[in-house]
Parts: structure tokens; sequence; C-alpha cells
């Protein structure tokens, strides 16, 4: 019998390449700014515990995977899978929410979706996924179009050769088990939801496109008034020659550029008087965004960009060149109800608005690049974002693989989210133990992401995790590579509450302090004294204690509490009060207000 598949698939074999070129290009940017089609809805999926769709029983792997979405040919053909009579789910979506089989799956799942196109010379496809968690491979029409790792940023592959006239089929092989070189690595406090994530798309581009595209005040000083705009551009190609034009109508704005023998361009330009005074700097209280049109040789897209400066002095974080203090809290990227990961406007609208009702301008947006739509409304919102890549805890510092995916990581959130005017902090870590080699790492990090996008902070969240005497020492020897220094603290939860009044805190750099997380937890409707845990007036208690001591500290530029909702954990097991929930929200995961809320929200208005 295996000798006659082996004849068969022998036959195959010839057709199908094993190791195929990967097809991935460049992240572009603005991906929906450009004609296409949604290849959301709903995928057949095949859950594939041994990987029986990619390994032969000798773990090498095959030809003959579920990727050649293989259908009998004669009645003795042996095809054990079949993803047209495999059930469904709905994409974008974790499968941990979709399938109650799945709630606690961490493996392999097989998605299969068929979708009408046409191949068309003078533009190309790119087939485009605003992320998979977390090792995916795609085929297109059996063809391998890449492999990539990473569940929180974008990728996208060119698929124009691809494509063929009529029934196209995309599978995607999802993988989100968990191994010590990954980033995250083995352990984290979240629900590691798997599957295809963030929405799937096929976008229309001419043949030569704007690859990427920066629009922004410049930084360059005219006496406290910023009179000049850069504007940057990398086309696809490296061609000179191309004519873009960009033109803000509301500002009576408009320029035109011509790329060179790199296919870029990078101009500073300066704003006449008149569009001076008409000028509105993007800022919490007036989020003002321009429609911004942007055309290359024929082609026209739009994006709304909003213009705002950014800097640090001394220990004050300066927007627009006026002091801020950044009221914040922490939210992790998940929907409420139920849980599942947010991808949707009115996800972020719903986790936004209660940011808003505490009273922030600032979110930090935890521990790993939240969907697009979470950082577009909070610019509309009036928000300002602190965006992180997972680097979280104890990862492989040692191991150049998890460098090399690190920094993938930091290049994709930078590259998706620059443009964005709210945006104003790079996160590069969260709780990460002191060593040479971490920070080897770190610093490399911190230097590169400064090398991708000077106009911003850099931070990451350190631990003050001990103190004698009541002195807190923040010692990080990455406080030279941050532009704002930001820690963990947990006095009143891992630490005595009563500690607080007679805490002191030495921060040895002259740099705007940022409290990355406190807090405690607490069972929404669960009353008691204050010292009992788990009760709203323990957590009410906590805030307060917290907010007098940190009211102390000199250079405070803002706090991002721990957290805005309750959030899914399998570390958080106590039965009848996690039960697998974190409970250290402001609100329950049905967004019910805990006593804490308000207390924050009080010490919010005197800011
Ligand atoms: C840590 C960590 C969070 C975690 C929190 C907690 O500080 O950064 O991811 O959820 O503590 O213990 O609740």
């Amino acid at each position: 019998m295996k000798k006659i598949i082996s004849t068969i698939l022998l036959i195959m074999a010839a057709v199908l390449p094993m190791n195929a070129a990967s097809h991935e290009v460049p992240l572009i940017q603005n991906a929906r700014a450009y004609e296409g089609m949604s290849l959301n809805g709903d995928w057949n999926y095949i859950v594939d515990v041994q990987e029986e769709g990619y390994y032969d029983y000798r773990m090498n792997p095959t030809r003959w995977g579920f990727f050649v979405n293989a259908k009998p040919q004669k009645p003795e053909d042996l095809i054990e899978y079949d993803f047209d009579k495999s059930p469904t789910m709905r994409i974008p979506s974790d499968w941990n929410t979709q399938d109650e089989k799945l709630f606690f799956y961490e493996g392999t799942v097989w998605f299969k979706k068929s979708f009408q196109a046409v191949p068309m010379d003078d533009y190309i496809t790119l087939l485009y996924f605003g992320a998979v968690n977390y090792d995916s491979r795609v085929w297109v029409n059996g063809k391998e179009t890449g492999h990539h790792i990473g569940g929180f940023t974008p990728f996208n592959y060119d698929i124009s050769d691809l494509l063929k006239e009529g029934e196209n089929v995309i599978i995607v092989k999802v993988d989100n088990k968990r191994h010590a070189e990954d980033v995250p690595t083995q352990i984290f406090d979240w629900w590691n939801y798997g599957g295809i994530t963030r929405d799937v798309m096929l976008v229309k581009v001419p043949k030569v496109y704007m690859e990427d595209y920066s629009l922004q005040l410049s930084k360059k000083e005219d006496g406290g008034r910023r009179k000049e705009i850069s504007f940057s551009v990398k086309l696809n190609k490296k061609e000179a020659g191309h004519k873009v034009t960009v033109s803000i109508p509301e500002l009576k704005l408009e320029k035109t550029f011509t790329t060179d023998a790199n296919g870029t361009i990078d101009s500073q330009f300066s704003l006449l008087n008149s569009q001076l005074k008409k000028l509105q700097l993007w800022c919490p209280e007036n989020p003002k965004l321009y429609q911004v049109q942007i055309s290359l040789d024929t082609s026209t897209f739009a994006d709304e960009i909003g213009f705002r400066t950014i800097e640090t002095h001394d220990k004050q974080i300066l927007l627009n060149g006026k002091p801020i203090f950044l009221k914040g809290i922490s939210i992790h990227n998940e929907k409420p109800n139920g849980g599942g990961r947010a991808n949707t406007a009115e996800d972020a609208r719903t986790l936004l608005s209660w940011a808003k009702e505490l009273g922030c301008n600032f979110v930090r947006l935890a521990h790993y690049p939240h969907h697009e739509e979470m950082v577009r409304e909070a610019e509309k919102m009036g928000i300002l974002v602190w965006s992180e890549i997972p680097v979280y805890w104890t990862i492989a510092w040692k191991n150049p693989k998890t460098y090399d995916n690190a920094q993938r990581q930091l290049t994709d959130m930078i590259a998706r989210d620059h443009n964005r005017a709210n945006v104003i902090i790079w996160s590069i870590a969260n709780e990460t133990p002191h060593s040479a080699e971490r920070d080897a790492f770190l610093g490399k990090l911190a230097k590169y992401a400064r090398s991708l996008d000077n106009t911003r902070l850099i931070s990451m969240a350190m631990e003050v995790t001990g103190a004698s005497n009541y002195v807190n020492r923040l010692n990080d020897n990455m406080n030279e590579y941050v532009d704002v220094v930001s820690f963990n603290q947990y006095i009143g939860w891992y630490r005595d509450v009563n500690d607080a009044p007679k805490m002191t805190w030495e921060i040895p750099y002259n740099k705007p302090v940022i409290i990355s997380e406190f807090g405690g937890g607490a069972k929404y409707g669960y009353h008691g004294a204050k010292n009992q845990r788990w009760t709203e007036e323990f957590q009410e208690n906590l805030y307060i204690e917290n907010l007098a001591m940190l009211d102390k500290i000199e250079g405070l530029s803002g706090t991002t509490p721990w957290i805005l909702k309750d959030f899914r954990s399998p570390r958080r097991v106590l039965p009848g009060i996690q039960d697998y929930y974190n409970m250290k929200g402001l609100v329950s995961d049905k967004g019910e207000k805990k006593k804490a809320f308000y207390i924050l929200k009080q010490w919010y208005d005197t800011k």
C-alpha cells in the first residue's frame, strides 16, 4: 500500500518543490488605504495535534501535507483529510474562544480559505495578515509563500504570480506552542490565544508602490516653534523619476517631489506663515487629524495625519513643547465579556472609552503591539500611546535567533504605527532580570529602535522589587538607553500596603519617571474589610495608599496602573475568585467598575 502511495506522490514531488522561496516583501505602509479584498469570514479549520499535515511518520516535513488540499481523484485514492468537510471558524479570531474544545489548546491548527481572483498584469497582489499567533506557514494554490513567527505584528506576501483565474485557495498552518527561545518566552501572564487573530486581506497595488512613507513635524528647532515638515518615501523599487505629491487641502498645502535613484525621497519643507497660523497641533484636548492625499505617478491614496512634537527636558515630558502628565492605564488586547483577542474598531472603542471615563490621556498597550484599530481609535479619541514588544521576563538573551526575532517584531511595530501622532513611546521590554547578556541584548535593541525612529521616546518597564529601610532604589544599567525611566512596583499586593506611607524613592537619573505598573486584585461585587484580599475595599485602599506614595516621587511624569480590565491568564487559578482571570482590573471583564476605579479617576482629575 505505502509503495503505491509513494509512486503517486513521487510524481507530485516533482511538481511541489519542498523549500519554496519566500514571497515575503517588506511591510506595506497603510495597507488599508489601497483597493483590496477582505478575506475575513468563515475559514475551514483542522486541529492537527501531531502535525500529521506537515510531517511524515519519521518527523520529516512531507511534500504531501494538508497544504496540497488534495482530493481523491480515483475511488481507491487515500486522502485522510478534507478541509471542505471540516468545521469553520470566523476569522479574524483566536481559536480558544471560538471552539470550547480548544480553550486550553496550544498546538497546530490548519485554516483554509477559497476566493475568486483574476491575475492582473499591471498590478501586484499582496496577501496581508494583521497578525497570526505565533508560528505561521502560508500556501497559495499549494505553493508555500512564506513562514512568519511572532504573534502581534503584520506581514505580507506578494502572491501576484501564484494567483490563477477563478478559484484560489489559501492554506495557513498556525502553531502557538511556546518555546524558551521564543518572544515572548515560555511563561507569560496572559492567555496564549492562537490563530489568525487579525484581519486578512488582498491588497492591490501598482507595480511600483510606496512601501513606506513618513509625514510629520520635523524635530528641527526654530525659536521654539516648529516650522518644518519632514516627508520621506521609500518605493518598492529603486527607481528614480517617480513623481510623488503630498497635499493637505485644509492647509492649502501641496508639494511635489521626485524619487532618487534609490526610489526614495527624504525632504524637509517649511510651512508658509498662513499655513503655520492654521496648523492645529495634535494633543489629547484637540486630537486634530488632517486628511492627507498622497499620489505616486497616477495612483493616489489617503491617510489621516496629526502633527505634534514629543520630547523630554530633564524630568519633564513635553508634548508640543509643553509639560504633560501622562494619566494612563495599562490594557491587554482582549475583548470584554469572555475574552478573546480584540481585533475590531469597536473592541478598541469599548476599551478606550473606559480609559477615557477614568480620565486618561494615555494608555500602555501591554505587552505586545495591539491591533491597528486600537492605535488609530486612540489617535481619534485623543489618547497617547505606549507601544511595546513582548520581550517579557526572562527570554533567551544569548540566542541570536531570539534577538533577531525581537528586532523583527520591533521593526514591524514601528513600521506599522510610525505615522500615528498619538504614539509617543516605544517600549522594548518588561520586567527583565539584570545580567550582562540582558544589558547587551536590550542595549542593542534600544539603539536599533532609535535608528528606526529618533522622533519618539524609548523606554521599557524596569523593576523595583525591594527596599531596605523603606528606601526603594532604581538601579538599572538600561537607564542610559531610555528617554523615560519606567518601572513596575507592587506595594500593597506583592508587598505590604502598610509600608506605603513610609516608602521613599531613589531614582538617580535626570529623566522623567513613569510608574508603568502598580495595582492589586479584586473581584467585582466582593466586599469586606480593607485588609481582606480580593475585596473591592482592599483594592480601593491599595490605590489610595499607592497614589499618595507616588505623589512624593520627584519627576513623576505619568502612571499606567495594572490594569484597566480583568483579563484571562493561565497563571491565575484560584477557584471562585480568579478562575483563569487576572483580577487586577479596575473594571471587571463585563466593564463593571470597581471602587478603585473612582479613586484613580479622582486623582487624575487633580493632574
Ligand atoms: C507583572 C507583569 C504583568 C502581570 C502583573 C501581575 O508585573 O508585567 O504582565 O500581569 O505583574 O502580576 O498581575
